[in-house]
């Protein structure tokens, strides 16, 4: 089994380069499908998830080659059959499901396994549904198993009951080649949303936005093959933010630009950070006195729940009492149990946490549960007396690539151990 073990670190120096956003390259993996012709993708990190949804694509007979030297993706899915009789590697990761769109789009048909929940929770489907049948999909469920036909989708209004990152993504990817246009309201506006866009105009979609949370899609005949790289990935930048806050150091972050990070900027500015915009980055100053503060998950622009957990780290660090809630999952607390052995003093009320910010945490074993739990933990053991040991480290490995180098890189005394 692997483990990090982190020891405490006095100061970070240097800076940081980031990968792109694994919640851009997953969903623009399974929006291949949608396109008979090569499609190469710059600057990808063969992830847990992008080996999982590859690996998918590989089994349904899509030509996927990948270079390790220049992180280059090519896909071509001129051969792929239709998903029909799905497989583990679809109950093994949820983002899976947003195959369900561009199958149905491409085949008029798909077999899918139910996805599962998750430790963050029950991650329930029903708004891609809701979507799939206003598009003219007859969906049967049962058996573990969801399938969707469709002689030919026909565009329409969707409203979402929650603006939905993955039902959002999987209404735009089943409307691309739809006869007539579809609205879809309320929808998601997460900056992967654009960045998911941006690639299927770039194949010849017709996508464009219609106002507050109003996504228009006007269906098209053909898409081509192109050339596209994923935005950076924000979460992994804040991640590093949050890294310089909690060790009161100043680093820089490359190749990253404020507007998709400003609700993070916002928060840690809250808390006395200074981040100021470079030509090719940002600098992000932590050696500031910290003050307190408050934060409520909600869907982009608020502020990301991705990043609720290594807030609590530093809030955890920060004399004084903060609150976070958390909106947009049910039980995203799981990281208090293993902050709380750290020495954190945390009490949970539904869904919000109370934080008594302490002076020192103390290292020791503790378990990921989910992958920016996992990388919380780190940013906890940053700061801890001693080595913190963070086992379950495959959450972790699903959504940061090497995470020890890049922390090594800023004078981090980190390594992955197999025990
Ligand atoms: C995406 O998950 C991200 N994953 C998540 O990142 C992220 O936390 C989440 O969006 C919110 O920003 C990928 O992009 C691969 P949702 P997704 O559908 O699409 C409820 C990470 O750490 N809901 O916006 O599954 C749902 O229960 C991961 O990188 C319904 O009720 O998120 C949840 O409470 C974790 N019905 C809320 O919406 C539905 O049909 C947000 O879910 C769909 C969702």
């Amino acid at each position: 089994m692997e483990k990090i073990i982190v020891k405490e670190t006095k100061e970070l120096k240097g800076e940081v380069d980031i990968s792109s956003a694994k919640n851009s390259v997953l969903p623009i993996i399974a929006g291949c499908i949608l396109c008979p012709e090569k499609i190469v993708l710059k600057n990808v990190k063969m992830l847990e998830d992008v080996q999982v949804i590859t690996s998918l694509l590989r089994e349904l007979n899509s030509e996927v080659e990948y270079s390790e030297i220049t992180n280059d993706l090519v896909i071509n899915s001129y051969n792929i059959n239709p998903l029909e009789e799905t497989n583990e590697l679809v109950r093994k990761m949820r983002a899976s499901f947003l195959i369900m769109g561009p199958m149905l789009a491409r085949f008029g048909r798909c077999k899918i396994s139910l996805p599962g929940g998750c430790n963050i929770g029950s991650r329930p489907i029903e708004l891609h549904l809701k979507g799939f049948k206003a598009l003219g999909a007859n969906i049967k469920q049962g058996h573990g198993y969801i399938e969707a036909t469709a002689k030919k989708l026909i565009g329409n209004r969707i409203y979402l009951d929650f603006p939905s990152v993955g039902a959002t993504e999987n209404i735009i990817m089943a409307s691309v080649l739809a006869k007539g246009t579809t609205i879809i309201e309320n929808a998601a506006d997460e900056p992967e949303i654009w960045d998911l866009i941006n690639f299927l105009n770039k194949m010849g979609a017709d996508i464009y936005g219609g106002g507050a949370r109003k996504i228009i899609i006007k269906g098209v005949q053909n898409l081509h093959g192109i050339t596209h790289q994923p935005i950076y990935d924000r979460i992994e930048a804040g991640t590093f933010m949050v890294a310089a806050a909690i060790t009161n150091s100043m680093i820089k972050i490359n190749d990253v630009n404020e507007e998709h990070l400003m609700p993070i900027i916002e928060k840690l500015k809250e808390c006395g950070v200074v981040v100021t915009e470079e030509e090719n980055g940002i600098i992000v100053d932590g050696r500031y006195d910290k003050s307190t503060a408050d934060i409520k998950t909600l869907p982009h622009p608020g502020f990301p729940t991705d990043m609720q957990p290594q807030m609590m780290a530093l809030l955890s660090t920060i004399k004084g009492t903060s609150l976070i809630t958390e909106t947009v999952f049910e039980n995203r607390f799981m990281h208090v149990p293993e902050l709380l052995r750290m020495g954190a003093n945390i009490k949970i009320d539904g869904r919000t946490a109370v934080i008594e910010g302490c002076t020192k945490l103390t290292g020791c074993d503790v378990n990921s549960t989910d992958l920016r739990a996992g990388a919380a933990l780190i940013l906890a053991g940053l700061v801890a007396e001693g080595e913190t040991r963070v086992g379950e480290i495959h959450h972790i490995d699903r959504g940061y690539k090497n995470i020890e180098e890049k922390f090594r890189k800023l004078g981090v005394n980190i390594e992955r151990v197999t025990i």
